[in-house]
């Protein structure tokens, strides 16, 4: 089961990743979180199946997990190239397919926990026809790191939880630092995704370490 926090490398340096992993893997992460944009989803395009293929062994030698967030149109097109790739989990997002069970149940086809993201203007009712093994709850608008994040995803995190129960992992995504995320886990959040806090300060194995003590993990 994903928890804890899952630093994201799109506010990695491309330049020297394996290092960066490397560092947040030692400082106690236990998942890594690859943001694939496709620039139709959401403008920018970023990094696809080769950079999770690139990581992967370093990543599952450290026995962690590769966490794909697929910010992409028609998701279930793209699954098995993942998979196959070394994702342990792969998650799409409720408006980027008339078909997300079907994206669900191919994920799970593939052996990966499945996930289904929510933008910050779409109802969580979204997800109550589904079944997901996990929720990501965006606490930013989907497209780039560095934003802030927008508080009234705390009062949506209470009834996420309400609806799917106690024991399923909730992902929070976007402007997550200490402080943000002491409050997300008290909403209910139990996996932490954040880019900027932890590559985007001095020391990313310390701020690793900084933001998991501030959720008690
Ligand atoms: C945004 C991505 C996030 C992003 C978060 O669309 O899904 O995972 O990396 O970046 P920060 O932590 O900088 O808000
Ligand atoms: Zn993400």
């Amino acid at each position: 089961m994903l928890k804890g926090i899952a630093p994201s490398i799109l506010a990695a340096d491309f330049a020297r990743l394996g290092e960066q992993v490397a560092t947040v893997l030692a400082a106690g992460a236990r998942a890594i979180h690859v943001d694939v944009m496709d620039g139709h989803f959401v403008p920018p395009i970023t990094m696809g199946d080769l950079v999770v293929k690139a990581i992967a062994d370093q990543v599952h030698e450290a026995k962690a997990q590769i966490d794909v967030h697929l910010m992409i149109e028609r998701p279930e097109g793209q699954i098995k190239a993942f998979a196959k790739a070394g994702a342990d989990s792969i998650t799409v997002h409720a408006e980027a397919t008339p078909h997300l069970h079907y994206a669900l149940q191919a994920i799970k086809a593939e052996g990966c926990l499945s996930g289904v993201a929510l933008n910050p203007g779409t109802p969580v009712e979204a997800i109550s026809a589904v079944e997901a093994d996990m929720v990501l709850c965006m606490t930013v608008n989907p497209g780039w790191g560095g934003q802030a994040f927008l508080e009234p995803s705390i009062a949506k995190l209470g009834r996420i939880r309400e609806l799917v129960g106690e024991t399923k992992p909730i992902q929070v995504d976007g402007g997550i630092g200490a402080e943000t995320a002491a409050r997300c886990a008290a909403a209910g959040a139990t996996v932490f995704v954040a880019g900027t806090a932890v590559f985007g300060a001095q020391n990313p194995g310390e701020a690793v370490k900084t933001i998991s003590s501030a959720v008690g993990r």
